[in-house]
């Protein structure tokens, strides 16, 4: 059975119950401002075990554990360098997860056999206010079935796992819409793993150069440091296809697109950030890349509902978060992109 509770505004008392499943080690979806997290004591190793397994989850994939208080790093990470006390100070709570050497009371279900540990603080008064009644450190992936979007709403949540998991916490959209900036700070220069909701060109005002590992652009290979990289993701039943280049063309090209799909007898969506397509759905994701990083997911989920058989999405700059938005509209299309001089 599983229970929703509607928390439009923190409430303490049903927060009380919440924290009670964590703690019995029973799994509690909430909300982050990046997506929604399905949650579990991180250092339970047979609760931790249940997320792998609602999720469809490959083992070798590690969880993101969260954290309230910078206080509870130390429980967590064996060291702690300077740049994770700087980077946290300047952007904790908030939508950076940080790689480190991992303790031994952190199981290894839990980092995917990996002897680091990905921890981060949540921006969200919902997510922290769970994370200290519980007393618990919470592992937490995104919420979805593996390989679908990720939750940006509690609906989505009560689509994956509905009857799965015992609670689900609804506190409306999220925020941010991606998932966390990953950075590996076990090496020097640190390397970002995953490009999110914080935009890299923030992480280098503070820490100077990061690399940027290139699963992070490229092709995923089976080297990604972050292991989740590697998998197809962000996956919805229809084919994605990314047009990037100039503004107009790219309209250009997706309009002939449609007409010449439409003809082979598909049903052709379109995601983009304006302009007026004749498709059979189509998705305004909006203009900036906060409101684009914000409805991405939600796009994706909704042309799957119009069954749509192939979607044309309008690449944007790999700049701020459309390095996170472009990670992960390639990943939706499986590196199917067509690229316009
Ligand atoms: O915003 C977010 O990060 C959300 C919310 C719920 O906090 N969580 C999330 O978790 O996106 P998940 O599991 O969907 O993605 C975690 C990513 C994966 O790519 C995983 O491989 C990487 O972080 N990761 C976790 N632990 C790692 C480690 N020890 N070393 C390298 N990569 C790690
Ligand atoms: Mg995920």
């Amino acid at each position: 059975m599983t229970i929703v509770i509607n928390m439009r505004e923190l409430d303490e008392r049903k927060m009380r119950i919440a924290a009670r499943f964590i703690r019995e080690g029973k799994l509690v979806a909430f909300p982050t401002e990046t997506v929604y997290g399905l949650g579990a004591d991180a250092l339970n190793e047979a609760a931790v075990r249940r997320i792998f397994e609602a999720k469809g989850r490959p083992p070798d994939n590690p969880l993101i554990v969260h954290i309230a208080d910078f206080e509870q790093l130390y429980g967590l990470a064996e060291e702690i360098p300077e740049e994770a006390k700087i980077l946290a100070e300047k952007f904790w709570p908030g939508p950076l997860t940080f790689v480190l050497p991992k303790r031994e009371v952190v199981p290894s279900v839990t980092t995917g056999g990996l002897d680091t540990v990905a921890v981060r603080m949540p921006a969200d008064e919902i997510a922290l206010s769970l994370i200290r009644i519980s007393g618990r450190a919470i592992a937490a992936p995104s919420a979805n079935i593996s390989g679908k979007p990720s939750p940006t709403s509690a609906g989505h949540v009560v689509d994956d796992f509905y009857g799965r998991i015992e609670c689900i916490i609804d506190g409306g959209e999220t925020e941010i819409g991606v998932e966390s900036t990953v950075i590996d700070l076990t090496s020097s220069p640190p390397v970002l793993l995953r490009p999110g909701g914080l935009p890299l060109e923030e992480i280098e005002k503070v820490v100077g150069r990061v690399e940027i590992h290139p699963a992070v652009r490229g092709h995923a290979t089976d080297t990604a440091k972050a292991p989740g990289m590697k998998y197809r993701h962000y996956a919805p039943n229809a084919r994605v296809v990314v047009v990037e280049g100039r503004r107009e063309r790219v309209r250009r090209k997706i309009a002939e697109l449609i007409e010449e799909y439409r003809r082979k007898g598909f049903r052709v969506g379109v995601m983009a950030t304006g302009g007026f397509y004749d498709a059979d759905a189509y998705v305004n994701l909006g203009k900036s890349e906060e409101e684009i990083a914000k409805n991405l997911f939600k796009a994706l989920r909704e042309l799957d509902k119009e069954n749509v058989d192939i979607i044309f999405a309008e690449g944007i700059e790999e700049k701020g978060l459309g390095l996170a938005v472009m990670n992960r509209l390639k990943k939706a299309a499986g590196y199917r992109t067509i690229m316009l001089k």
